[in-house]
């Protein structure tokens, strides 16, 4: 029972994000490891259930170790400069054959719809093409990378019609130069180049890990573009296969940012589910480099009531916040204040007048994904505007865990009594709240 419920409350609580997607056009990239892992069949079955959403997907998918793996074979070494692999003349053959394999996989993989499948009756209709017109890298402090290239063209527009009569566009790492030759290319610049050329609302990077990690070992939700910066000069000096991975999505996340792609998502491929959860859940599951100049604050309407309540659910449930019902919200719409990025509510607070002068800010609360990026202060020093508006001349706020945030921001701490009497009588002595008041003169 207690599972069912939670079933409907997180597909009823995903509503909201279901209507933001829709229609929008996502750019993913597979890397070629992330084809390698025991999880893609999972990440398979959550791509075709954003299609089934209506989200329009363009999938990018690289082949680096599965051509490393074939030339090896061959008794082919491969040879890199910068970073880069050097692509002689008599690699392309197996590189052609190599990639042409997993893009036929992954076609093969949304193809199935066994009845009993999560893809049951899906009906995917997946669509390759020469979208990307390539050129030589060329000749780099005096290495020629032959046939390793980088985009010259992305043909958006042929795309563009092929998302728009409901197909998947599956883009590999190969490109196509005008004189017929094919060019090994980068997946991550080919991603990004699409991505910017549709104007996309996402691009998602598929890392092997969480996401990115601080120097603990704990993730970090919301990246801004310095933070990406940094994080991928720190990953810079390490040497590893991983880092190198994250690093190259981060470098790929900015590129796009800095080309109006404004939100890039880096999420694992190895756990199952994570880009569903990512896209479909307050917590996220996963590192957002986002631009957050495109939220909006402005005062609650009552479409804002199941977003308020989704937003301060888990505050209630651990305490943090007092308990509002569904109908109590309602009827106290009109003192909450919202703000709005991508469709979604992620930061809510309200004011309460408590008597001709004085009013009390309550349920200030921020989606956990966007502390610390200022909507606190924003949202604060909007309901101080608001109460001086109103010519309230004094601010209270009664907090169990945040006290110190109100202290660093102008409040001081005041007994009980200091409260209005009529806000005095509602006081709940169990919680042992602290009061915290503020002079907005
Ligand atoms: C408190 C809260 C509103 C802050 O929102 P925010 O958008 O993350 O805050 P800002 O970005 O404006 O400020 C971030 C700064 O506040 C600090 N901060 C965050 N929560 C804090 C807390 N509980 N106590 C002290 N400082 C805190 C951060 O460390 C950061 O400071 P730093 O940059 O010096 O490290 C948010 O953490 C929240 O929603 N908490 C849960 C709900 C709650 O407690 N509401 C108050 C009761 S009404």
């Amino acid at each position: 029972m207690s599972n069912n419920n939670e079933m409907i409350d997180g597909f009823r609580a995903s509503a909201s994000y279901i209507n933001a997607h829709r229609n929008k056009i996502f750019v993913v990239l597979l890397s070629g490891e992330a084809l390698a892992d025991d999880n893609l069949k999972n990440i398979v079955c959550d791509l075709s259930l954003l299609h089934s959403l209506g989200v329009k997907l363009v999938l990018v998918h690289g082949a680096r170790p599965q051509i490393t793996q074939a030339l090896e074979k061959q008794g082919l070494q491969s040879r890199y400069h910068r970073n880069r692999r050097i692509t002689e003349a008599e690699c392309i053959e197996t590189i052609k054959q190599t990639v042409g394999a997993l893009s036929v996989t992954l076609e093969s993989m949304f193809t199935r719809g066994l009845s009993g499948t999560p893809m049951h009756d899906a009906d995917i209709r997946l669509c390759r093409g020469n979208f990307v017109t390539a050129k030589p890298l060329g000749i780099h402090d005096g290495i020629d990378f032959q046939y390793t290239g980088q985009v010259r063209k992305i043909q958006n527009g042929a795309i563009a019609q092929l998302l728009s009569n409901n197909n998947i566009v599956l883009l590999s790492n190969l490109g196509y130069s005008l004189t017929g030759e094919i060019f090994n290319l980068s997946a991550e610049e080919i991603a990004t180049k699409v991505a910017i050329a549709l104007n996309a609302e996402k691009l998602i990077l598929m890392i092997p890990s969480e996401g990115v990690m601080d120097d603990e070992g704990k993730l970090i939700a919301s990246l801004t573009e310095e933070d990406a910066k940094f994080h991928a000069n720190r990953l810079a000096e390490k040497d590893d296969a991983e880092s190198n991975c994250i690093r190259h999505a981060l470098l790929a996340a900015l590129r796009a940012y800095s080309n109006n792609v404004h939100r890039s998502h880096l999420i694992s491929y190895r756990s199952n589910g994570s880009l569903l959860q990512e896209l479909f859940t307050r917590e996220g599951n996963g590192s957002l480099l986002s631009s957050d100049s495109f939220d909006k604050l402005r005062n609650a309407v009552i479409n804002d009531v199941t977003g308020i309540l989704s937003l301060i659910k888990p505050l209630e449930e651990n305490g943090t916040l007092v308990e509002r019902s569904r109908e109590r919200l309602e009827t106290e719409i009109d003192n909450f204040v919202v703000i709005e990025l991508e469709g979604i509510t992620i930061a809510c607070a309200a004011l309460y007048p408590i008597s001709v002068e004085c009013g009390e800010l309550a349920c200030i609360a921020i989606d956990p994904h966007y502390f610390n990026n200022g909507f606190g202060d924003r949202l604060l020093a909007h309901i101080e505007k608001i109460a001086k508006e109103k010519s309230l001349n004094k601010l209270f706020v009664l907090t169990t865990v945040a006290a110190h945030w109100f202290l660093e921001r102008g409040f001081v701490e005041v007994d009980v009594a200091m409260l209005p009497e009529e806000r005095q009588a509602l006081y709940n002595f169990q919680r042992k709240s602290k009061v915290l008041k503020k002079d907005l003169n």
